[in-house]
């Protein structure tokens, strides 16, 4: 492991953007994937751990471990995003399981041994917070010395995806979001839709992924098939959003997201239940918590994807992508 490698646990609920992060991660030299852990979200926890099992197989990284967590939020009821990510979490796509290797069942029980054994290990969190607030309540401390704690969720002033105020993540267990910036006792990047709604996955970049990489290309085109269907039925956006892969991109390279320093916190109920409440102005000084992520360098964004997750090379890519990216899109 080379000196600049990350140990990352990645919790998660894969989920299509989830697998698309996940890719980016495991084809990443500045992370070294120690574990995936998986909680309700897009799919129930089970599932996301089938996925994760399916998205490493591809991989050819069964080696790393694949834990299932948290089956419920802390006190809302679950609302899954299958509507949006297939019965199965991949786009109904029917990607057959791995049978050979099997997940691990206690997810809080991981993070807490990990962090023991390395108490520097980054944490890229991607669904709802549930499992890292349940080991938040029991020993805080344990994240004292975490490397960088990237999270996709939340929003600062873009609107919801799942309310006129609330981003799923943060919505789905909006108590454990809250626990999160309450308790984290290192600083939180935040990568909320802000920024993440800037990185859609056209079909010319699908095409082009497929051109330079045709077995990936091919699974990528396979998975987000159902994904563009919803976009378009529903925010008449062609393509699709992909939100997880920045925050995995931000952890590999900070420069691709600018932001600022806040304090923040997470609504729990009511109306604004899962918004993120950022006090851009100090009002209630209290002590900042978080890096508010606003600003992304797409080109740099795509650039790292494509060269990582589908082998795309110069002198092609330069072009490619100033044909493919209209700016400001
Ligand atoms: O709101 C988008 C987030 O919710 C993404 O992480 C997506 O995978 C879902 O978990
Ligand atoms: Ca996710």
């Amino acid at each position: 492991m080379n000196a600049k490698t990350r140990n990352v646990i990645i919790d998660c609920d894969p989920g299509i953007d989830d697998s698309l992060a996940i890719l980016l991660a495991l084809n990443s030299p500045e992370l070294n994937v120690v574990g995936i852990t998986t909680v309700c979200g897009n799919v129930p926890t089970h599932l996301g751990a089938a996925n994760a099992l399916k998205i490493l197989a591809l991989a050819d990284r069964l080696d790393i471990p694949v834990v299932m967590g948290a089956n419920r939020p802390l006190v809302v009821d679950y609302t899954s995003a299958q509507d949006t990510h297939g019965d199965d979490g991949l786009g109904n796509s029917n990607i057959p399981a791995v049978t050979n290797v099997h997940a691990g069942q206690n997810a809080v029980a991981f993070i807490e041994d990990t962090l023991t054994e390395d108490p520097t290990t980054s944490i890229l969190a991607l669904g709802p917070l549930t499992n890292i607030a349940e080991v938040l309540q029991r020993d805080p401390r344990l994240f004292e010395q975490v490397d960088r704690f990237v999270l996709m969720g939340g929003s600062y002033k873009s609107h919801g995806n799942c309310s006129p105020v609330a981003e799923y993540n943060f919505w789905c267990d909006p108590d454990a979001a809250k626990i999160v910036f309450d308790l984290m006792p290192v600083d939180i990047a935040m990568v909320g839709l802000d920024v993440t709604r800037k990185i859609v996955l056209t079909p010319s970049l699908l095409e082009y992924m497929h051109d330079t990489d045709p077995e990936m290309g091919a699974f990528i085109k396979k998975i987000t098939r159902f994904y563009f269907d919803f976009h378009w039925q529903y925010e008449r956006v062609i393509g699709c959003v992909i939100n997880d892969p920045l925050a995995v991109a931000y952890m590999i390279d900070p420069t691709i997201l600018q932001g600022f320093d806040a304090f923040t916190t997470v609504a729990t109920n009511g109306v604004a239940r899962g918004q993120s409440i950022v006090d851009d102005h100090d009002f209630w000084h209290e002590p900042e918590n978080s890096h508010i992520l606003t600003t992304v360098d797409t080109k740099a964004f795509w650039r790292l994807f494509l060269q990582r997750v589908t082998h795309a090379t110069e002198p092609d890519l330069t072009t490619t992508l100033q044909q493919l990216l209209v700016e400001g899109a």
